[in-house]
Order: C-alpha cells, then structure tokens, then sequence
C-alpha cells in the first residue's frame, strides 16, 4: 500500500476514534482494508481511497472504523477481575447503596459483549436476591456499530462459547440454536448496548457509575487520548466506585481521591468516599 494511503487512513481513524497506527502497522491495516474494499464491490485499497477523497459520509467511515478496530474478547476475559467482582466489589456495594437501592455498571469498549454479560452472569448466578430489590443496570458501549449488532443479539458460535465460559453457565443461561448457542433474555434484560465513542465520553454520558470497565482500548491510544479518555471516565465514576483496566495496563493518571487497590490477583481503581 502507497505511504499517502497508509497515512490518509490512519489519520482519518486517528481523529475520529483515538485509534493510533504506528509504523509497524502496515501489514495489519493493509489486509483489513483490502478486504473492506472487496467487501464493498471495489478493486482494491486504491480505489476505495480514491472514492472516499471524493467525499464519504457516516456510513462509509463506520465501516471503516468497523474493518479497523481489533475486537478481541471473550468470556470471563483475565477471570481475576470477575472473582473481584463476585467476592469483594459486588458485596460492598449492594452494602454501601442499601440507601439508593440502585448499582450502575459500565462496560466501556464492550466489543461483542462477553464482558457486560459475564458481568450480568455474575448478577444473576450469586446476587438475585439484590436484583430483586435494587435497580441494577449495565450499560455497554462500543464505538463499533457491527461489534453491538452482535451484541445485541446475543448469538455466539462454539468456538466463541469456548473460549472462557464456564459449563454451568452455558447449561443455564444459554440455548443452542443450530450451530450457535443463544443467551437467555433474563441476562440481555439487564445489559443495555449503545454504539458511543470514548472520545465522546464528557459531551454524551450524563451518568455516573459504581463500576467502570474498561479494558483493553486504552492500549490503541497515543499518550495525549489515553490521559484524555481516562481523566473523563474518571469523573463518570462514583466517588466509592470501582474502575477496572485490563490486566496488562496501568492507570496512564493519578488523582487525589484515586486509591490503586488489590483486590485478589486483580488490581483496580477505587475513587475514595
Ligand atoms: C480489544 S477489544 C476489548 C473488548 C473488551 N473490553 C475486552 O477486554 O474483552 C477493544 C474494543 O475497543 C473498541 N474501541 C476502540 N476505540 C474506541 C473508541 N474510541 N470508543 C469506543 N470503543 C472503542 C473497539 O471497537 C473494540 O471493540
């Protein structure tokens, strides 16, 4: 792929996502374009690029961002977050906002929604007495409108099934449907999925949350949009509330009220009372 080309599509997804592609990155942006392009009924990369210099509009640049975005996931992704979850960070907060009876959870870059609905598992195998009382609500976002399509329909393949999901969990909460296997409505009713851009964060969520997920997208950001996108879901975070990043990152700020906590084999941000 010519430099021009390189560089015009990656500048594009920059600016629109926060997504940065280095040098290195050729190859990877190379045949994920290649194949949008003949997905699309053009020739190649260059004829693609030469039809979007003519002007594009949301739909094409979604589809971009779409071919460009790495939505790697799976079930119970790192397992120690989802123990934290269950023994420590579950438990104190249905203590703590016994008041409000209500528990905000956010899972920021959802991708295809293994993340929200373990979280949601996690809801419904070891805390249904609280459900019933408390107004319980996961809010999962991607800025891949593809990603949430899937999500929202819950359907996932064997191979998907496969990677992290525990056999009891698959027993009760899933039904098979041909080669796929379908989630339960009882465990779609409480994950509300929304197409919403990180770098949108302090213009579009109003919300404030006990719980912020946000793992593995930070990685594809340069320093300035990592600090920029932490700071802003930082501020939707409760004070009392947890912020969880993927095992493999470390907060890229520190605040007065932030205390790094180890919570088992998992480490997470608490925002102090
Ligand atoms: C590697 S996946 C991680 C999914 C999930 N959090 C997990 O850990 O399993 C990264 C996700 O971040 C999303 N993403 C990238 N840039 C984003 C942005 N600016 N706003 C929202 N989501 C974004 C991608 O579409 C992708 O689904």
């Amino acid at each position: 792929m010519e430099r021009a080309i390189f560089d015009f599509f990656t500048t594009l997804v920059e600016k629109f996502s926060g997504i940065s592609y280095g040098e290195g990155k050729e190859y990877l942006v190379e045949s994920r374009l290649s194949e949008l392009a003949l997905s699309l009924g053009y020739k190649d990369i260059k004829e693609l690029y030469n039809r979007i210099k003519q002007g594009f509009d949301h739909k094409l640049l979604n589809e971009i961002i779409d071919a460009l975005t790495t939505n790697e996931t799976y079930f119970f992704r790192d397992f120690y977050p989802f123990e934290a979850l269950r023994n420590y960070i579950l438990p104190e907060l249905f203590k703590k906002r016994e008041k409000e009876k209500k528990i905000s959870i956010w899972s920021a870059a959802c991708s295809t929604g293994q993340e929200p609905y373990s979280i949601a598992l996690i809801l419904l195998e070891h805390f249904s007495i609280y459900l019933k009382k408390f107004k319980v609500f996961i809010y999962a976002t991607d800025i891949s409108k593809k990603s949430i399509e899937k999500a929202k329909k819950g359907v996932y393949n064997q191979i998907e099934i496969n990677r992290g999901l525990p056999v009891n969990f698959l027993i009760k909460y899933f039904k098979q449907e041909g080669p796929y296997w379908k989630i339960d409505e009882k465990v779609k009713n409480i994950v509300n999925f929304e197409v919403l851009n990180l770098l949108e964060t302090r213009q579009k969520i109003k919300e404030k949350f006990d719980i912020i997920f946000c793992r593995y997208v930070l990685i594809y950001f340069s320093n300035q949009v990592k600090q920029k996108v932490f700071k802003d879901l930082w501020n939707c975070l409760k004070p009392g509330g947890y912020l969880i990043l993927g095992a493999t990152e470390i907060a890229p700020l520190t605040f007065p009220d932030m205390e790094r906590k180890v919570i088992g084999k998992t480490s997470c941000y608490y925002k102090k009372d």
